[in-house]
């Protein structure tokens, strides 16, 4: 456990997952203490930074898995989706983020963090796809679970393991061209997992006079780029610098 005395108790939800991996470490080294709940702890053992953590078998959707995990926790990271478990994945996120936020307000966690996606500005929700209309209500549901919230949303992040920037990557690579489809010219805000990893460290790292002020208050922040590329310029930048090799 933490023995500074600005050391943090982080629980790690999604370790196993692209963002949850990255993060564990930079809050490691940033001197806080971190137990990380997994549905496979196995995944987790080729990590260099694994033998450092507290791992905590378990599952979003089971409450004792839950509980148990968040005990002692100060700062809870929501880095999970159930995207992967096919249809009725909305009902299965929906639940799973009314029992943390309820299990997290039991145990007194003074904050959760939550990464969500980035939404377009002025789109009503019923005009979303089903994902980003879910990690919406993920983020309401934490915001009202009575736990300060920090809820970010970020669009595609850019960098190695993202399954957005391998997809990228494994078309700029392999076709010499492509024939796009018509999302190729939606607008998208694309952010380096450098600067995510960056923008959701604060959240637990820096407790300042002012943050202990705020601590009272839930936020919902968008944090992609200011950049508004079509995703064929992203395509474009990605083909030039395979070019360039
Ligand atoms: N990657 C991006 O480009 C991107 C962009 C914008 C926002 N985000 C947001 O960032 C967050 C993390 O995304 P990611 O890309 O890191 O996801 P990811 O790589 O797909 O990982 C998902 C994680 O969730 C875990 N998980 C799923 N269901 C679970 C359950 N029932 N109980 C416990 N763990 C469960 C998975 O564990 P298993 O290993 O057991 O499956 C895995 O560790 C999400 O909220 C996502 O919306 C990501």
């Amino acid at each position: 456990m933490a023995t500074d005395s600005r050391a943090l108790r982080c629980l790690v939800t999604g370790a196993t997952g692209y963002i949850g991996g990255r993060l564990a470490p930079e809050l490691l080294a940033a001197g806080h203490s971190v137990r990380c709940l997994a549905r496979s702890p196995g995944k987790l053992r080729d990590h260099l930074w694994a033998g450092r953590v507290e791992v905590v078998r378990g599952d979003v959707t089971d409450r004792d898995s839950v509980r148990a995990a968040l005990e002692g926790t100060d700062v809870a990271y929501y880095l999970v989706h159930a995207l992967g478990s096919g249809s009725g994945f909305e009902e299965a996120d929906r639940r799973a983020a009314g029992l943390f936020g309820e299990a997290a307000r039991a145990a007194g966690v003074r904050r959760i963090v939550y990464l969500g996606g980035l939404t377009p500005e002025g789109v009503p929700e019923r005009e979303l796809s089903p994902h980003l209309r879910s990690r919406a209500e993920v983020g309401r549901i934490l915001m009202a679970s009575g736990v300060p919230t920090a809820a970010l949303r970020a669009a595609v992040i850019i960098g190695s393991g993202s399954a957005s920037f391998e997809m990228l990557r494994y078309l700029t690579e392999r076709l010499p061209a492509m024939v796009t489809p018509s999302w190729v010219s939606t607008r998208t805000q694309p952010i380096a997992v450098r600067d995510v990893l960056r923008l959701l460290h604060p959240w637990s790292a820096q407790r300042s006079a002012a943050d202990e002020r705020d601590a009272e208050l839930s936020r919902n922040s968008w944090i992609s780029s200011i950049d508004h590329s079509g995703s064929s310029s992203t395509l474009r930048s990605r083909c030039s610098a395979v070019r360039s090799r």
